[in-house]
C-alpha cells in the first residue's frame, strides 16, 4: 500500500513525514517543488528508508502528477503543499493563487481521472485528503464562540483567500464529481521544521542572534496554537476514519495572545540560554508597524473531531513550547542552512520598513 503526500518537505509535512514512518509500514511518496520554504535536509534521515521515496516536482505539472499516481498507484492523496505565509501572500499573491488554487485543481483533476479508473473495491477505499487553515473563517471578536465547521468562510488576505477556494474546489469535486474527500481546517501550528519566518521559530532565532522580536501592532491577536505531532496525528485519524465529503476543525484549546507567546519563548530561552549580559531576551522586544488587515483573533472548536474520531492533542502550550525552543536550540545547523541566501533577501523585503530585525 501506498499514500501519495505533496508539500513534505515543509514543516507539517515532514512531521508527517516522521510520524508515518515510525507508525505504519506503508510506503509514502513525497511530491515537493522546493519552494524556499521546502528542505530535504528535513526528511535525511528517511533518505535510506525504501518506504520514502521523494519526488522533485511541482503539483501543478499535470504530466508529472498523472505519471506518478499511475506509477505507484497510491490508496490515498494527501495535500499539504501551498505557499503558507500571510506576509509574503500581501507582497506578492500571485504565487499563492498558482500553488492553492491552480495547483490543486490540478491535483483533483489528475486524481479524478486516476480515481475514476481504478476497480470497484479499490475507487471505495480511495481517499483525498486537503490539508487546510482555520484562517478561512476570517477573524473573531474577543467574545466570539471559537470557529465550527459551520463558521461561514470570511478570508482576509490572499492567503486565506487562496486556501478557501481551494477548499470550495474540494467540496465541489465531492459533490459533483463524488471524489472521496477529506478536508481539515488547523489552527497555527509550531514545533520543530518550521521555517523562520513565521512567528515563534522568527522569534527564538532572532533572539539568540541579538536581533529585535518584531511585534506587529499592539501584540493582542490571539492564535490558537497546536503542537505540529498533535495535528499530524488528527491527519492520519481523519483519513482513517473520517465520513466522505466533510471537514473536520483541529485545534489546540490554547488561545494565546501573540505578546504572551513572545515572553513565553524569552523566558525558556533565559532558563535554557541565559544572555552573557544577564538581561532578559524581552529586552528585545520592539513593536512594529501591523501587518495589513490583520486578523484578531483565531480559535477552534474541535467537538466534532473529538467526539467522532475520538482525537486529542498530547501537548499543552507549555510542554510544546518547551519542547520547540530545545529543537530549536539543539538543531543550530537548520536554522543558519534555512536562513542564508534567499531568506535574508525575504527578511530585507519583509522587514526594512518595519525594524531594524
Ligand atoms: P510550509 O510553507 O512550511 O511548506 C509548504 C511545502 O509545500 C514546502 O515544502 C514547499 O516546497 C511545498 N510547495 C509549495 N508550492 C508547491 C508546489 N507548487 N508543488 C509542490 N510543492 C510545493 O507550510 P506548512 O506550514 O508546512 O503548511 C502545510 C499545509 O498546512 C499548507 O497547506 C498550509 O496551508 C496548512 N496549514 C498550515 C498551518 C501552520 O500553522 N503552519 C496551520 C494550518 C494549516
Ligand atoms: O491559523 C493557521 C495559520 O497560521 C496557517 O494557515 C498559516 O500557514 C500559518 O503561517 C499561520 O498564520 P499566521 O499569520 O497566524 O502565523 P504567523 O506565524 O505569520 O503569525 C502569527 C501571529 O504573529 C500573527 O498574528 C502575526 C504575528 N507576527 C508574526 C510575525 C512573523 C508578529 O507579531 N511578528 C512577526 O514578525
Amino acid at each position: 500500500m501506498t499514500i501519495l503526500v505533496t508539500g513534505c518537505a515543509g514543516f507539517i509535512g515532514s512531521n508527517f513525514v516522521y510520524l508515518w514512518a515510525g507508525e505504519t509500514r506503508e510506503q509514502i511518496v513525497n511530491v515537493d517543488n522546493l519552494t524556499y520554504a521546502g528542505n530535504p535536509a528535513n526528511f535525511e534521515s528517511l533518505s535510506k528508508d525504501a518506504k520514502h521515496v521523494f519526488v522533485r516536482g511541482d503539483i501543478g505539472d499535470k504530466d508529472l502528477i498523472s505519471g506518478l499516481l499511475a506509477q505507484y498507484k497510491p490508496r490515498a492523496v494527501l495535500n499539504f503543499a501551498a505557499e503558507s505565509h500571510v506576509d509574503r501572500s500581501i507582497l506578492g499573491p500571485g504565487q499563492f493563487i498558482q500553488t492553492n488554487i491552480l495547483g490543486t485543481f490540478n491535483l483533483l483533476e489528475c486524481v479524478r481521472a486516476y480515481w475514476g479508473e481504478l476497480g470497484e473495491e479499490d475507487r471505495a477505499a480511495f481517499r483525498f485528503l486537503h490539508v487546510s487553515t482555520d484562517e478561512v473563517y476570517g477573524s473573531l471578536e474577543p467574545e466570539d464562540p471559537p470557529f465550527t465547521e459551520e463558521t461561514p468562510y470570511r478570508p482576509n488576505s490572499p492567503y486565506s483567500a487562496s486556501k478557501a477556494s481551494s477548499d470550495h474546489l474540494v467540496r465541489a469535486w465531492f459533490g459533483t464529481y463524488g471524489l472521496p474527500v477529506l478536508t481539515t481546517n488547523c489552527s497555527n501550528n509550531y514545533g520543530p521544521y518550521q521555517f523562520p519566518e513565521k512567528l515563534i521559530p522568527l522569534v527564538i532565532n532572532n533572539a539568540l542572534s541579538g536581533k529585535t522580536l518584531p511585534i506587529y501592532g499592539d501584540g493582542q491577536q490571539v492564535r490558537d496554537w497546536l503542537y505540529v505531532e498533535d495535528h499530524c496525528r488528527a491527519i492520519m485519524k481523519v483519513l482513517a476514519e473520517g465520513r466522505l465529503g466533510e471537514t473536520y476543525n483541529i485545534g489546540g484549546r490554547n488561545e494565546v495572545a501573540n505578546l504572551t507567546v513572545v515572553k513565553t519563548i524569552c523566558a525558556i530561552l533565559d532558563g535554557l540560554r541565559p544572555r552573557a549580559d544577564g538581561k532578559s531576551y524581552a529586552e528585545q522586544i520592539a513593536f512594529v508597524k501591523d501587518r495589513p488587515g490583520h486578523d484578531r483573533r483565531y480559535a477552534i472548536d474541535q467537538t466534532k473531531i473529538e467526539r467522532e474520531l475520538g482525537w486529542k492533542p498530547l501537548e499543552n502550550f507549555e510542554s510544546g513550547m518547551m519542547k520547540t525552543v530545545r529543537w530549536y536550540l539543539e538543531h543550530a545547523s537548520w536554522v543558519e542552512g534555512v536562513t542564508s541566501g534567499a531568506y535574508r533577501k525575504w527578511l530585507d523585503l519583509q522587514y526594512e520598513k518595519k525594524s531594524n530585525v
